[in-house]
C-alpha cells in the first residue's frame, strides 16, 4: 500500500505534510472510491480489519461524524462516537488520563473541539494517530475533500483561481494552508475588519511567494470573482461564536452573498463549493446552492473517501 510511510503520524494540520504526501493521500482517496464503486467491498474491509477508532466531538456534526464512522466501517474498522459530557471529562478527569486510557483501547482518535492546542495535547499523550476533525483554527479533513472534489471536476489543481467568502475561521485557514501548496490562487472576499490568524496568513504568504500564486483579501466580491474557477462559500457565523455577534456579522457580510449574478461573473464553467452546513439567503442564494454550478454533495461525499485514505495511510 502506501508509497509514503506515514504510519503512526497525526493529522492535525496539513502544514505537517509535504505536497507529495498530500498528493499521495488524494490518490489513495480516488483509489478507495473506485474500489468501492467497482464492488470491491471485501478488499476494502481488509485495509483496517480489526482496528478501533474513537471519535470525541465537542461540537455538533453531520458530515464529519458520519463520514468517519462509515469510512471506518467500509475499511473494516469499528468506531465509537463520544460526546465529552458522557465521559468523566465532564467531571474534571484530565486530558492526560483520558488520552492515555483511550490510547490503550483504540488505534486512532478523531477529535473535534475548540482549541487547536487541545488536539495537540491529546497527540502528546497518545502513541496512536490523532486526527483533527475541526478546531476553531483548522479543518484539515475538509480541505482534503475539497481538493479531491476540485481535482475530479477540473482535472487539475495547479493554476486554478478560487474565491472564498464566509467566516475567516477554520475552513478558510485550512484553505490558506493548502491553496498555495497546490498552485491555486486564493482570493478571500470579506468585509473590512475580518482577518485570518496572523500565523496562518504568514505561512500562506510564504508558500504563495515561493510557488508564485496569489493569496489576497479583497473587500468587493464582484471584483474578486472575475475569472474565478471556484467560488467557495461558508457560513458567516461559525460554531462557538458569541450569539451577540450574529446580527453584526449578518450586516457586515450581506454584500458578499453569492447570487446567480455573482456566479455569472466567474468563468463559464465555474463551480460552487460549500463545506456545509449552508444557510440559504445568507452566504448564498437557494438558486446557487441548488443550481448548475453546485458540487456541494460530491464535496460532502468526498469527506468519506479522503478520511478513509487518511486513516488507511496513518493507522498502523
Ligand atoms: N463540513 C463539516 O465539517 O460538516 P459537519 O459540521 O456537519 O461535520
Ligand atoms: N466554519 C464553520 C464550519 C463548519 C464545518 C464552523 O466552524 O461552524
Amino acid at each position: 500500500m502506501p508509497a509514503f510511510n506515514m504510519k503512526g503520524r497525526d493529522f492535525i494540520t496539513t502544514r505537517d505534510f509535504t505536497r507529495e504526501e498530500l498528493d499521495f493521500i488524494l490518490d489513495l482517496s480516488s483509489q478507495l472510491k473506485s474500489m468501492f464503486y467497482a464492488g470491491m467491498r471485501k478488499s476494502l474491509r481488509e485495509i483496517l480489519d480489526g482496528r478501533n477508532i474513537a471519535l470525541l466531538f465537542k461540537k455538533p456534526s453531520t458530515r464529519t461524524r458520519n463520514s468517519f464512522q462509515i469510512a471506518a466501517s467500509r475499511l473494516g474498522a469499528f468506531s465509537v462516537y463520544m460526546r465529552p459530557d458522557e465521559l468523566q471529562l465532564a467531571r474534571g478527569e484530565p486530558i492526560i488520563d483520558t488520552a492515555n486510557v483511550l490510547d490503550r483501547y483504540y488505534d486512532a482518535l478523531v477529535i473535534r473541539t475548540f482549541e487547536q492546542s487541545e488536539v495537540e495535547e491529546y497527540a502528546r499523550y497518545m502513541k496512536n494517530p490523532v486526527i483533527n476533525a475541526l478546531t476553531d483554527e483548522e479543518h484539515p479533513c475538509q480541505v482534503m475533500a475539497d481538493l479531491l472534489t476540485i481535482r475530479e471536476k477540473k482535472g487539475r489543481l495547479d493554476g486554478l483561481r478560487m474565491v472564498y467568502t464566509g467566516d475567516i475561521w477554520n475552513v478558510c485557514h485550512s484553505l490558506i494552508t493548502v491553496a498555495p501548496v497546490f498552485g491555486i490562487d486564493l482570493i478571500i472576499a470579506a468585509p473590512r475588519g475580518y482577518e485570518p490568524l496572523p500565523e496562518i496568513w504568514k505561512y500562506g504568504q510564504e508558500k504563495a511567494s515561493r510557488n508564485g500564486t496569489r493569496l489576497e483579501i479583497i473587500h468587493d466580491i464582484k471584483e474578486a470573482v472575475r475569472g474565478a474557477d471556484i467560488i467557495y462559500a461558508n457560513t458567516w457565523w461559525s460554531m462557538g461564536k458569541p450569539e451577540m455577534d450574529k446580527e453584526k456579522r449578518k450586516e457586515d457580510f450581506k454584500p458578499f452573498t453569492v447570487t446567480a449574478e455573482i456566479m455569472n461573473q466567474a468563468k463559464e464553467d465555474a463551480i460552487f463549493m460549500h463545506c456545509l452546513p449552508a444557510y440559504r439567503g445568507n452566504e448564498m442564494t437557494t438558486e446557487v446552492i441548488e443550481g448548475r454550478w453546485s458540487v456541494v454533495y460530491d464535496q460532502a461525499e468526498n469527506r468519506l473517501w479522503t478520511e478513509a485514505a487518511i486513516m488507511a495511510a496513518l493507522i498502523p
